[in-house]
């Protein structure tokens, strides 16, 4: 399946992203994660894209669309891929159809994640993330680690997002409003948008979303 996972900062894309990718056999690809990667790495890549990140805007499409357009070309994703944080605006929605396009694939869904504002900035205050190879995500109070600060699948060190302070969040929100909402509606003039709530526990949620994902590709 090729799908599009689309919702509001802190909304649960990253953690249900990894379940459906395993549930599917597709790989997650995350444009955040790519980008946090060529950071951690130094690259020139992602000393392009730090500034807009620690404000909270949008890292501009000449640079992100090439980036996600390489990962999907890789050879796992050939048979489908799970996207989370792409596309990200209307113009990135385009080049990926006319990507799709080319390569005479379709995409099979765009799963938008609701959830209230409210509940998006508690699940972001409190997400905490290891520095190890697991890069695994927890959070203080819904899904805190065994020991504080120290990651369960590795032993690393637990840390906050650069972007996680109070003011970026607002940023990404409104950015999140303004660019971003609008390829809900590009998509649902293609009939591919199923809209889940997010809300309650993690493994709800994803057995939510696989029911939805299921019904949508029967009709
Ligand atoms: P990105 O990394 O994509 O961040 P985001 O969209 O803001 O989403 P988050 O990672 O903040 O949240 P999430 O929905 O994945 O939530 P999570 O699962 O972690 O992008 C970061 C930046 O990169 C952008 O601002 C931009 O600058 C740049 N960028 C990326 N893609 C781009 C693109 N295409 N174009 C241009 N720029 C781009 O969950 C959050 C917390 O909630 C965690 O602590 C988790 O444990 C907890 N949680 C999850 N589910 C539940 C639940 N059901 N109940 C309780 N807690 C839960």
């Amino acid at each position: 399946m090729r799908i599009v996972l689309v919702g509001p900062p802190g909304a649960g894309k990253g953690t249900q992203a990894a379940y459906l990718a395993q549930n599917l056999s597709i790989p997650h690809i995350s444009t955040g994660d790519l980008f946090r990667a060529n950071i951690s790495q130094g690259t020139d890549l992602g000393k392009q894209a730090r500034a807009y990140m620690d404000a909270g805007q949008l890292v501009p499409d000449e640079v992100t669309i090439g980036m996600a357009k390489d990962r999907m070309a890789q050879s796992d994703a050939v048979n489908g891929f799970l996207l989370d944080g792409f596309p990200r605006n209307v113009g990135q929605a385009e080049a990926l159809d006319v990507m799709l396009k080319d390569e005479g694939v379709k995409l099979d869904a765009v799963l938008d994640l609701e959830v209230p504002e409210d509940e998006v900035v508690k699940r972001i205050a409190g997400r905490r993330i290891c520095r190890g190879d697991s890069a695994h995500v927890f959070h203080v109070t819904y899904n805190p680690p065994k020991t504080e600060g120290v990651c369960d699948a590795c032993g690393g060190e637990l840390y906050q997002r650069d972007d996680d302070s109070e003011e970026t969040v607002r940023t990404r929100l409104e950015v999140y409003h303004t660019q971003t909402e609008p390829i809900i509606d590009y998509y649902r003039v293609q009939g591919l948008v199923v809209t889940i709530s997010a809300l309650g526990k993690v493994a709800d949620v994803t057995a939510r979303a696989m029911e939805a994902l299921k019904t949508s590709d029967e009709g």
